[in-house]
C-alpha cells in the first residue's frame, strides 16, 4: 500500500446559513438569501427589478442559478474530498518543491516580521514601524514572497488549470482560481506559513479579531483576466483576518479597494480606499472589512488569499449570518467552526492510505 492524501481527521463544521446565505448573483450584483421561493421573491423582487430583471424568463433564470448553487453547496463537501483524491493520484506538479513552505520562498522583510512578532517582548508599535500602514482603517502591507516564488507558483497554477484534473472553484464570486487544499498546500506550506509566520503577527495586529488564536484557514488563488473574471465586487470574507497576496503576472489597474467595517452602514464611492498591489506583497485585513477589486485594464493577475479562521470567536457569532451558528457536521473542509463538544484542540493529521 502507498501511503495517500493526508487527511485531517478533525470532524468539519459549516453554519446552516451557508446553505442559504449569501448567495451572489453575478449578473445582477447582489448577494442573497434564499430559504425559499416566496421568501426570495418578496425580499429580493424590488431590487432585482431595478437592476433590470424585468421578465419572466429572467425570474426563472435567477431561480435557476439560484438552485444550482444551492445544489453546489449541499454536494461541496464530498466532491471537495473525491476532487483532493483525484488530484493526488494524477497531478504530477511542476514544481513540488514549492509545496513545502521554506525560507528561501519568503522575502527576508517577512522572515524578519515573523521573528520580530514572536519575541516575547515585541510591540504593536515596534511592528507598525515595520510595515506600510494603508490609508484604510487597519489595513497593512508587507513584502511576503520573493518574485521568484510568485512566478513558480503562478507556473504551476497554469500546468494545473491546463491539465485534465477536476477543479473546483474557490466561491461563488470568483469563478476562475484554484482551491489550494485541493491541491494539496495545506499541511506543509499554508499551516506552517499560518502558525509560524501570520499568526504571530495577527497577534499583535488583530488581538480583537481572534489574532491569537488562529487555528485553521482557507485558501485559493483567485484569478482575473479580461476574457474572465475582472473585478470583484464589494464585500466581505468569511474570515477573522485575510492575507491577500499579489502573485503578478502582467498586469494594469485591478487595485484593491476598502471602505467600512461590516454592520457600520452603507459607505460612498468617495470614501473607499484604494491599495497599491505589487508582485510578492501581500495585503493583511480583517475579514469583515468590507472591500473589493477594481477591474483590470489589460493583463492577468493572480493572487493568494488565505482566509483565517478563530474557532473561539465564530463559535461564539457567525461572521455570516451574525447569529450563534447552528453548526452541522459536513463532508470535507468545513468553515473554521469547532466541535461544539470541545474537542478541537484534539484535531490531528493522519495518513490514509490510498486505494490502488
Ligand atoms: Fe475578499
Ligand atoms: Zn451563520
Amino acid at each position: 500500500m502507498e501511503a495517500g492524501v493526508r487527511q485531517n481527521e478533525s470532524k468539519s463544521y459549516r453554519c446552516l446559513c451557508y446553505f442559504t446565505n449569501n448567495i451572489y448573483l453575478r449578473q445582477y450584483g447582489v448577494h442573497v438569501s434564499y430559504a425559499n421561493e416566496s421568501q426570495f421573491w418578496n425580499d429580493y423582487g424590488q431590487v432585482l427589478l431595478q437592476r433590470g430583471c424585468d421578465t419572466q424568463a429572467k425570474r426563472l433564470e435567477v431561480n435557476k442559478e439560484i438552485q444550482a448553487e444551492v445544489k453546489r453547496r449541499r454536494n461541496f463537501g464530498r466532491e471537495s474530498v473525491q476532487r483532493r483524491e483525484t488530484i493526488h493520484k494524477l497531478y504530477k506538479p511542476l514544481y513540488p518543491d514549492i509545496f513545502t513552505l521554506q525560507d528561501k520562498w519568503l522575502d527576508p522583510a517577512f522572515v524578519e516580521l515573523a521573528s520580530y512578532s514572536r519575541r516575547e517582548d515585541a510591540t504593536v508599535e515596534g511592528l507598525l514601524s515595520k510595515v506600510t500602514t494603508e490609508t484604510g482603517e487597519r489595513v497593512y502591507s508587507f513584502p511576503v514572497f520573493t518574485l521568484e516564488f510568485c512566478q513558480r507558483f503562478i507556473e504551476l497554477i497554469e500546468d494545473f488549470e491546463n491539465s485534465p484534473c477536476p477543479k473546483g472553484r474557490p466561491n461563488t464570486m470568483n469563478q476562475y482560481g484554484v482551491l489550494l487544499d485541493e491541491l494539496g498546500f495545506d499541511e506543509d506550506f499554508l499551516k506552517p506559513l499560518r502558525e509560524h509566520y501570520l499568526q504571530p503577527i495577527s497577534r499583535l495586529l488583530f488581538p480583537d479579531w481572534g489574532g491569537e488564536n488562529l487555528d485553521s484557514h482557507k485558501a485559493f488563488i483567485v484569478q482575473y483576466k479580461l476574457s474572465e473574471d475582472t473585478d470583484l465586487s464589494y464585500h466581505y470574507d468569511n474570515a477573522e483576518v485575510t492575507l491577500n497576496v499579489c502573485l503578478g503576472a502582467d498586469f494594469s489597474s485591478g487595485n484593491l479597494y476598502f471602505g467600512k467595517m461590516r454592520n457600520s452602514g452603507t459607505d460612498s464611492s468617495s470614501q473607499l480606499t484604494e491599495c497599491e498591489h505589487s508582485p510578492g506583497c501581500g495585503i493583511l485585513h480583517r475579514g469583515q472589512h468590507r472591500h473589493g477589486a477594481q477591474p483590470i485594464r489589460s493583463g492577468e493577475r493572480y493572487n493568494l488569499i488565505v482566509w483565517m479562521r478563530c474557532a473561539q470567536l465564530r463559535n461564539e457569532r457567525c461572521p455570516m449570518c451574525d447569529m450563534t451558528p447552528d453548526l452541522v457536521e459536513v463532508e470535507g473542509p468545513g468553515d473554521g467552526f469547532s466541535d461544539p463538544q470541545g474537542n478541537y484542540e484534539e484535531q490531528r493529521t493522519v495518513q490514509v492510505c490510498q486505494l490502488t
